[in-house]
């Protein structure tokens, strides 16, 4: 991401709060694992959005018109045995170099900085309750101010969160998010094909993931959300992740995964037979499933709201289990009534960026609001049966979900993750090369 990229972002922010105003964010804190190994870190999406800065325990501040500029960081200092162990930190002097601010300090100096940074300022902008430690921090600091008001300092009044103004700038992708968001879903595409390629039955689940992650990483890409690799009767569940099941001869296999690219989340599900051949049942449903995909992308257009694709996946997921025999009744009805759920309890996407389930509003006033270039969405209907005494045996633990992403243009749907096969031909085809 090249730097005038969050250096704009900012702007944008400091123009929209205002001069009465300062916005705090937060980087994440590391989180620890078990005893003292930590999680991988990740950075806050916000944070990162706004400062590119890779580090935990710093704090950005936006404080339009102080005399030490605009922007400030608040990081780690320099700390050379610190570091020896667990590795470089940019310090101040890097943070101002590398990262643009204005002027950073130690993390250490936050309070005494941060009293004097809002005094006389109305608005607070701060994302309440993520971070419990920094609310009652800015608490103390509101009440110094108030306290000082005989001397005729002011103290904020006002408190917003920086979510709803921040969330809609994420929303739209700028052209150097789409590139990074593509080449995620290329790499994420050729992950998936790979699987595909390398599944015989008697191979385990996880050895499928391994595969995916084997090419996510040799990308220099990770896992943008828990894989989930579901044989069988676990491509039933939702949220499968213990991925140690057996693969057998005869099932399918829904493998939902995706690689993160500096920060920018793909969201891919395929599902394929493990013998690489569609039974006669699993190819009827995974044709109903298909279609309802492919009319669902066909929604994704400028100026149509938010539910169109959802309501087209409805429509056809509902004729095609009529059809299937596995709900009986007239189509308005069982749409009306929701009887679809029972076989299809998701809904047909979410929005996709730096968190895998993306922020953004998905209404205005009560309204699903309209598509617009620059939005991307994951499109991914499914149709998921147990067994049950009214569904004929044929059909029972067959769990189909496709999903791709979906990049909102002002012309057609550019469906990134083009690059795995999704009907039945292909895919048969790619398993048998
Ligand atoms: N992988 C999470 C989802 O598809 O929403
Ligand atoms: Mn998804
Ligand atoms: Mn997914």
């Amino acid at each position: 991401m090249p730097a005038n990229e969050y250096a704009r972002r900012r702007s944008a922010v400091l123009k929209k709060i205002g001069k009465e105003s300062l916005a705090i964010v937060a980087a994440a804190p590391e989180r620890l694992r078990n005893r003292d190994v930590h999680y991988p870190y990740r950075q806050d999406s916000d944070f990162f959005y706004l400062t590119g800065f890779p580090e935990p325990e710093a704090i950005a501040v936006l404080a339009p018109g102080a005399p030490q500029g605009d922007y400030l960081l608040f990081c780690r200092p320099r700390d050379p045995e610190r570091e020896t162990w667990d590795g470089r930190r940019a310090g101040p002097q890097g943070a101002e170099k590398h990262y643009a601010a204005d002027t950073a300090y130690p993390i250490n100096e936050l309070d005494e900085h941060l009293t004097e940074l809002l005094a006389n300022r109305r608005r607070v902008y701060h994302t309440l309750g993520e971070r419990r430690a920094l609310d009652r921090r800015l608490v103390k600091w509101i009440r110094q101010l108030q306290a000082q008001n005989r001397k005729g300092i002011e103290a904020p009044t006002e408190l917003y969160s920086l979510d709803p103004l921040l969330h809609e700038m994420r929303l739209i992708k700028s052209a150097t998010e789409i590139k990074l968001m593509r080449r995620a879903a290329e790499v994420s595409a050729e992950a998936h094909c790979r699987a595909m390629q390398v599944c015989r039955p008697g191979m385990m689940e996880y050895q499928l993931a391994a595969e995916l992650h084997y090419q996510f990483e040799r990308n220099g890409m990770s896992q943008a959300y828990g894989s989930i690799v579901g044989g069988g009767e676990n491509g039933c569940i939702l949220h499968y992740v213990e991925n140690d099941a057996e693969l057998g001869d005869g099932d399918l296999v829904l493998i939902d995964a995706g690689a993160e690219n500096a920060g920018y989340a793909a969201d891919i599900t395929r599902t394929f037979p493990v013998n690489g051949r569609f039974s006669d049942a699993q190819r009827a449903v995974y044709n109903v499933v298909l279609n309802a995909q492919l009319a669902a992308i066909e929604q994704v257009r400028a100026g149509r709201h938010w539910n169109r694709p959802h309501e087209a996946a409805v429509k056809k997921l509902t004729e095609g289990l009529v059809d299937l025999g596995l709900l009986k009744g007239k189509v308005a009805d069982l749409i009306e009534n929701e009887a679809y759920r029972r076989f299809y309890m998701h809904s047909t996407g979410h929005w996709l960026g730096m968190d895998v389930h993306d922020v953004g509003a998905y209404k205005r006033k009560g309204k699903w609001r309209d598509l617009q270039p620059g939005m991307v969405l994951t499109v991914e209907p499914g149709l998921y049966i147990t067994p049950a005494k009214d569904v004929d045996k044929a059909f029972w633990n067959i769990g189909i979900r496709i999903e791709d992403d979906v990049l909102v243009t002002k012309g057609d749907p550019d469906v990134l993750t083009a690059g795995v096969p999704k009907h039945i031909e292909a895919i048969e085809k790619l398993m048998a090369a």
